[in-house]
């Protein structure tokens, strides 16, 4: 069985990190797009094209299963993805369903690339799971860039951590893999007045389920 793990950049790479944390023996590769990253201000037919090449790659090597690890291309392009590929497709998806089943003050914060917030996928989303509370989807179209290039500027992340706490906000989501590289200071920031959730254990039940 060969597995691909696929994102613009870094992101990818913490979920490829946590499969192999769970599955030692797996046969799985990871493969990224930098030269063209960042995917999150992109348009749909950007990402198509810039997608294409790694797909028809993983097509010709005969791959069985291909995580898109990231929000941006699994909201933007997935139909079209499915439709032109043999291989099993597993997306990450923004846990807007997770958000509304745990938050308490009935408001959620989701954390994204502005192609992600405007991608039919998670209006959808948005739509179905989102009805009867507030979502609040805080600027962070600087994030994935500062991440990848290692130039994380911890205040400007504090700051819209902390404005979307004191909205009231008790559940926060990292709908953006390269969010997954600090998750561990946005739960701090979050200690004891959010949860923050992101969705790789989902991504391995989901492959303990298949393998
Ligand atoms: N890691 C990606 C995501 O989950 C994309 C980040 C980017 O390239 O802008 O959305």
């Amino acid at each position: 069985m060969k597995i691909g793990v696929f994102d613009s950049g870094i992101g990818g790479l913490s979920v490829f990190n946590a499969i192999k944390n769970n599955f030692s023996n797996l046969n799985i590769v990871f493969r990224n797009d930098q030269e063209h990253m960042p995917y999150g201000d992109k348009t749909k037919d950007e990402l198509l094209l810039l997608v294409k090449p790694f797909f028809d790659q993983f097509q010709a090597e005969n791959f069985d299963i291909v995580i898109i690890a990231c929000n941006t291309v699994s909201t933007t392009i997935l139909t079209e993805l499915k439709q032109n590929y043999k291989f099993m497709i597993i997306p990450v998806q923004p846990m807007v369903r997770e958000a509304s089943l745990i938050t308490k003050t009935k408001s959620v914060a989701v954390c994204a690339t502005p192609t992600t917030l405007k991608s039919s996928k998670y209006l959808a989303l948005k739509l179905r799971y989102g009805q009867n509370i507030n979502i609040l989807e805080p600027d962070c179209r600087e994030w994935a860039t500062m991440i990848q290039k290692k130039q994380i500027n911890q205040l400007k992340i504090n700051s819209t951590i902390e404005s979307v706490l004191n909205m009231g906000c008790d559940v926060i989501v990292l709908a953006c893999t390269h969010y997954h590289w600090i998750e561990n200071d946005i739960k701090k920031i979050c200690f004891n007045r959010a949860s923050v959730i992101q969705p790789e254990e989902k991504i391995i039940a989901k492959l303990r389920q298949l393998l």
